[in-house]
């Protein structure tokens, strides 16, 4: 946690931090709840019943993120405890990822790279050298037309890219007008775009909702972005499909266990791109998410409504 909102934090309560291992031990963490009127968390805590019932003064959960599937919401709900998280400041920053993600699959910018470290540049602008692709007319299908999903249609379209999406809510035709986006089917968001981009939460709904079957209807040359949850990706349809070349490759910022062990496949294929969780990591958006967080706990345990709170609808709830 910055040391500003510690400070902040610090001049209203009595604050414990844990500063030992990450996640903290789910029995440490049982054990040092009981006592606590508000909790702060981050996407890796595991925030499940057991612990939520636990905290017997409990009022307020902040999450520092804008996932909250590590939090049985459901389970804090019926104890009147409040959950707090940090959407719309990190839109922007998860948003620029993941274009540099689909600019780094089409133009093999990791590739490029890797040639040079091992010193095997030899030939200099060959006319069939180190071929990308363009982005221009090229389809990129949004998978969750949320903000973020939003924020990426709208760059894409400065790459005069053509938007599909798919959502759970379809957007009114307005908003599609704006984003030049046309709705589709999710089979048909699979085998008709160029390159795949997932922003849609993590719910039961969507757990490995993205597996062979729906790899299969991608284009062989096509290309698969995740910034949002490892979980949305059966994992090893994924890697079945990277080696089969059933897809030209993917690019991940999140996998189905983090940190990802050096032993996956996925850090040794070469057609993968892969980043460690970094959506939401830059300077500026990683403040503001400091000062929503705290902001957010603040206002909850004044009997206030926090700045984003976690709406409790069927679906989106779920540990993962
Ligand atoms: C979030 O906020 O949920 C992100 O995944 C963290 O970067």
């Amino acid at each position: 946690m910055h040391g500003f909102a510690v400070r902040e934090l610090k001049r209203r309560y009595d604050v414990e931090i844990h500063a030992g291992k990450i996640p903290m031990p789910k029995k440490l963490l049982i054990s040092r709840i009981r006592d606590k009127d508000g909790l702060i968390c981050y996407p890796y805590d595991k925030i499940d019943s057991d612990v939520i019932n636990a905290g017997n003064k409990l009022k307020a959960i902040s999450t520092f993120s804008v996932g909250y599937n590590h939090i049985d919401v459901n389970a804090a709900s019926e104890r009147g405890i409040v959950v707090s998280y940090t959407p719309e400041v990190l839109t922007r920053a998860t948003a620029d990822l993941s274009m540099a993600l689909v600019l780094s699959l089409f133009r093999r910018i990791n590739e490029g790279y890797e040639i040079i470290r091992k010193n095997e540049w030899k030939t200099i602008f060959g006319p069939y050298e180190f071929l990308g692709t363009d982005l221009y007319g090229k389809t990129l299908g949004i998978f969750g037309m949320g903000r973020i999903g939003k924020a990426v249609a709208r760059r894409a379209s400065g790459f005069e890219m053509k938007i599909l999406y798919h959502s759970r809510k379809r957007l009114s035709s307005l908003e599609e007008k704006k984003l030049d986006a046309r709705y589709v089917s999710l089979d048909e968001l699979f085998r008709r775009s160029d390159v795949i981009s997932i922003h849609a939460p993590y719910t039961p709904k969507t757990h490995e909702i993205v597996n062979l079957k729906l790899l299969k209807k991608m284009k062989k040359a096509s290309f698969l972005v995740n910034t949002s949850r490892g979980k949305i990706i059966n994992e090893k349809d994924l890697i079945v499909a990277l080696k089969k070349k059933m897809i030209a490759g993917a690019a991940l910022d999140v996998f189905q266990d983090e940190p990802i062990d050096i032993s996956n496949s996925l850090t040794k294929l070469k057609n993968v791109i892969i980043t460690p969780h970094i959506g939401s990591a830059t300077v500026e958006t990683r403040r503001e998410m400091a000062e929503i967080t705290i902001k957010n706990l603040i206002l909850s345990l004044g009997g206030k409504r926090p700045v984003y709170q976690v709406k409790v609808e069927s679906g989106r709830l779920g540990l993962s």
